[in-house]
Order: C-alpha cells, then sequence, then structure tokens
C-alpha cells in the first residue's frame, strides 16, 4: 500500500511516460507517479494545444487525462501498475471543426 508519507518505499512499479522508462511506488496514482517525476503537462487540449495538468486530483476536474494502453483515463483515479504504457492525450481536429 502506497504510504505518501514514505515516498521512498522499496516496492516499486516500472512503467513508461511516452518514449521514457520511469518507477513509482506501488499503490501510487498515474497523477502521483509522473507528478514525482517531474511531467506536469498531462495533455493538450483540443482547440489552443495548451498543456493541461492535475488541478483536483480528486476525480473532479478531468484535467488530468492521459492515455493508457491506448484507453482515455484519468490519472488521478488510476493506479500504477507495472509496464503501463501512459502517453499524453493529445487530440486531433477534424478538418471540419479546424475550419469552424
Ligand atoms: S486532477 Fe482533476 S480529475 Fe484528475
Amino acid at each position: 500500500m502506497f504510504d505518501p508519507l514514505e515516498p521512498e518505499s522499496t516496492d516499486q512499479v516500472q512503467f513508461h511516460f511516452e518514449d521514457r522508462r520511469l518507477s513509482a511506488p506501488r499503490g501510487a496514482t498515474v497523477a502521483s507517479a509522473l507528478l514525482g517525476a517531474g511531467i506536469t503537462a498531462f495533455r493538450e487540449t483540443p482547440v489552443s494545444g495548451a498543456a493541461r495538468g492535475p488541478f483536483c486530483l480528486m476525480g473532479a476536474c478531468y484535467d488530468c487525462l492521459v492515455s493508457i494502453n491506448g484507453v482515455t483515463v484519468q490519472a488521478c483515479m488510476t493506479p500504477i501498475e507495472e509496464g503501463l504504457q501512459v502517453c499524453r492525450v493529445r487530440p486531433r481536429l477534424t478538418e471540419n471543426e479546424d475550419k469552424a
């Protein structure tokens, strides 16, 4: 079980964020694992492409969306697991949306 008061836990899991191999304490959330690695930009907004990162850390704001193994999830509500492939969410506008 992850203990936030013991961030140097020896029970670590390995995962990937894009091309980086990282580790985090077992039981941490994906959001806390990424923040602990110094990663604060988790996704880009569809219109301006502005970087967004966790804000509420309790499942309310959806600013922490990431893609894990191809599925978009809230990083703050998802436990980190061994071997996860985590990527930024980069929505693409369709040709019609781009002209609106
Ligand atoms: S940080 Fe707000 S929903 Fe995850």
